[in-house]
């Protein structure tokens, strides 16, 4: 049997299908969804640091960084660096004010655990606009005339492997890319296996592991590599280091495909044919929390 993929360009986590529509920012460059753009956005940010970063408005945070620390068991390796950190923090938290009056969804704003990190810290965590920019050579597949049904959850089906987490390595790319395999394979071999990211941190030769890659890439690596081994098998610890593969690979792929970037398309494809792969913009994830 013939195994396909697909791809609507990078991202930054496996989609489920429930309220896709509503719910997701194709990605189209770094920037908060502001009216007026950014330069609306700068202007909306420094008008608030203004007003909220007054002399006595610093303490206004100290109480929800005390809270950021314990709630993320966050420490610091000398007052130096929680000064510094506390400093980014207090930014986030204007950002966040700023983002719960203009922004035009229905997010809810305050300290993630990514709330100690710059923008450019996170940017870079998440996945590094120049991976975008290099692009990919995948067909198109075409969208299902149906649309999506008003409500779709792959987890339901049993499609999806419990939620994994990065760490502090820029490998977005590679969970992304195992999280649409699980998928796939699960919906043509109806078992669900959690796959190895590590092996491609470590193997594939064409991305650059913790320094982020691109799913579109790494599904021609996993053809060469002859496919995935298991989670168990090959566990992930998010460091980039030799390539370690010994057992089998569980699953293969022989193929991959682009679709639309369009919400609409997507879900129509996604409800049709299986989880997918996306690139969102994240930037505003950072101070998001719900
Ligand atoms: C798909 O790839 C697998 C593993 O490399 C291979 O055994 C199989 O023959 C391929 N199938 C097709 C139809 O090319």
């Amino acid at each position: 049997m013939k195994l396909i993929v697909i791809l609507a360009f990078c991202l930054a986590t496996a989609v489920y299908g429930k309220g896709l529509g509503d719910t997701l920012k194709v990605f189209q460059g770094i920037g908060p969804v502001i009216a007026g753009g950014q330069e609306a956005q700068a202007k909306v940010e420094e008008e608030a640091k203004q007003q909220l970063l007054g002399e006595d408005d610093y303490e206004n945070y100290a109480g929800l960084w005390a809270e950021f620390k314990y709630t993320h068991s966050k420490s610091y390796s000398s007052l130096e660096e929680e000064v510094e950190r506390y400093e980014i923090f207090q930014a986030n938290m204007v950002r966040a004010k700023v983002l719960q009056t203009e922004e035009q969804g229905t997010a809810t704003y305050g300290p993630s655990v990514y709330a100690d990190m710059s923008e450019e810290e996170f940017r870079v965590h998440l996945m590094d606009p120049k991976f975008f920019a290099k692009g990919h050579n995948l067909r198109y597949d075409a969208i299902p005339s149906d649309p999506a049904p008003e409500s779709f959850d792959w987890r339901e089906k049993g499609a999806v492997t419990e939620v994994k987490n990065q760490g502090q390595c820029g490998s977005c790319w590679a969970f992304s890319t195992t999280g649409n395999i699980e998928g796939q394979w699960f919906i043509k071999k109806n078992q669900l296996v959690s796959l190895s990211e590590q092996e491609l941190v470590s193997c594939d030769k064409v991305d650059q592991g913790c320094e982020g890659g691109l799913p579109s890439d790494a599904y021609k690596q996993i053809i060469k590599l002859g496919g995935l081994e298991a989670e168990k098998d090959y566990p992930y610890d998010g460091v980039d280091e030799r390539c370690q593969m010994k057992t089998n690979p569980v699953v293969y792929i022989n193929d991959s495909v682009a679709i639309s970037k369009d919400e609409g398309e997507m879900a129509s494809w996604l409800a049709q044919n299986g989880p997918i792969s996306i690139g969102i913009n994240a930037a505003v994830m950072q101070v998001g929390v719900t």
